[in-house]
Parts: structure tokens; C-alpha cells; sequence
């Protein structure tokens, strides 16, 4: 898989003109939108939940709404968020009592599963359910604000989960999440990253076409025989 994406994160988006911007990265060459969901509880912060990706939804957003849980209790959320018009649906294995059950819920309600893995969760969480993922996402961050400076021990995390994907044989994507930016975004890719998360390096720019078209950049000039296919 060597198609890459770019998913902006609405957390950096200016809330009083949420469809405005999301309509305006989407037109950037936006491939898919990043919704980060803060409880107060499993992370400090606080952000939003399935109303605002419905009334995103009933807006005319029509592209993959990629939801990142960063809450708890799971279950509920994969619910609402399902009916709210999710496509993606990711979460934090040690959030979740149930893993194998909330993969489940996510799936039979029509959206895509994925982990999402902090900076010291392991890596054995995916020994029993890599076979049921659609995406692996590995933060850059430790989660619950946007604006966080990449930690470099992510490369070394990102290589490890990509060789688990390879040797797997299924096609699945390998995400980062956390301080992406023009700067780091090709070393994550020749670490194995496909998907790319990035708030404040779109959002904090006044021209998103630019800034989405200066990540494409980086990626582009990419030695094809560096990348870990
Ligand atoms: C952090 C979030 C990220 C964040 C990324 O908890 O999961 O998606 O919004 O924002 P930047 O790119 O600013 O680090
Ligand atoms: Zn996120």
C-alpha cells in the first residue's frame, strides 16, 4: 500500500466556522477528515461528539469522517457516532474493557475498526486482533492537544507496526497522529506511514491548499526504494 493520505484534524479548525473549514481542506485535497472526540476524562480535554459530526454530515460533508475516541467508555460512542455518519472508527484498546466486542460493534455497524496506540501502549495488543483492523494508528503524542511537538521514538514504533502489517499480508493502514508537519512527514513515511493526521500544519496556515500541497511535496520527492512496502 503506497498510496498516501492526508487527514486534516478539525481540532485546530476555527469551531465558529466548523463546516466552512472542513468544506474549505476538502477542497485543499483533504482525503479524509480527522475527528478527535475528548472526554475530560480519558484525556484533560474536552472537544466534541456525535452531534457535530451529524450536523457536519447534514451540513453536505460528504468525504470519510475519521473518528478518533479518546473517551470512555467505548461502546456507547461507537453507537452514536455510527449513526451520527462515521466512516472510520478508532480507539484506544486500554479505553475499552472489551476490545474484541467493541471491533465488533464498530464493524457490524457498517464503519471501519482501528487502535490507536499512545507512545508507551505496546504493541501486543495487536497479537490477537490485527486480522480485524482496518487501520493502525500510532500517536506522536501523548493524546489530548493539538499542537504537540512529534516525539522521535515514534519512528521506531511506526517501523515495528509495519513490519506486524507486512507480515500479516492484509492490507491495512498505518497512520500517525501528533506534530506532523512539512518537517517530519517523509521520515514517517519511510517509517511505513500511509495516513497522515495534521492539525495545527493545515489549520494554522492561511492557505490550506499550501500547506496540504506542501506535505504532498514531501512525500513526493520520496525515493520510492526508501519507502517499507
Ligand atoms: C491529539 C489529537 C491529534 C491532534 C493533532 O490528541 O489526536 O489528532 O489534533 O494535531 P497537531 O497536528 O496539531 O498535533
Ligand atoms: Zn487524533
Amino acid at each position: 500500500m503506497n498510496q498516501f493520505r492526508i487527514a486534516p484534524s478539525i481540532l485546530a479548525a476555527d469551531f465558529a466556522r466548523l463546516g466552512e473549514e472542513v468544506d474549505a481542506v476538502i477542497e485543499a485535497g483533504a482525503d479524509l477528515i480527522h475527528f478527535d472526540v475528548m472526554d475530560n476524562h480519558y484525556v484533560p480535554n474536552l472537544s466534541f461528539g456525535p452531534m457535530v459530526c451529524q450536523a457536519l454530515r447534514e451540513y453536505g460533508i460528504t468525504p470519510p469522517i475519521d473518528v478518533h475516541l479518546m473517551a470512555t467508555p467505548v461502546d456507547p460512542l461507537i453507537e452514536a457516532f455510527a449513526d451520527a455518519g462515521a466512516t472510520y472508527i478508532t480507539f484506544h484498546p486500554e479505553a475499552s474493557l472489551h476490545v474484541d466486542r467493541s471491533l465488533t460493534l464498530i464493524h457490524d455497524r457498517g464503519c471501519h475498526p482501528g487502535l490507536v496506540f499512545n507512545p508507551a501502549t505496546p504493541l501486543t495488543w495487536l497479537d490477537h486482533t490485527l486480522d480485524r483492523l482496518e487501520t493502525v494508528l500510532i500517536m506522536s503524542v501523548n493524546p489530548g492537544y493539538g499542537g504537540q511537538a512529534f516525539l522521535p521514538q515514534t519512528l521506531t514504533k511506526l517501523r515495528q507496526t509495519k513490519e506486524r502489517i507486512a507480515r500479516s499480508g492484509r492490507a491495512i493502514h498505518l497512520a500517525v497522529d501528533g506534530g506532523i508537519d512539512a518537517g517530519n512527514i517523509a521520515e514517517a513515511a519511510r517509517a511505513g506511514a500511509d495516513t497522515f493526521v495534521a492539525g495545527s500544519a493545515i489549520f494554522g496556515s492561511d492557505d490550506y491548499s499550501a500547506a496540504i500541497g506542501t506535505l504532498r511535496h514531501k512525500l513526493a520527492s520520496l525515493d520510492s526504494s526508501s519507502l517499507i512496502l
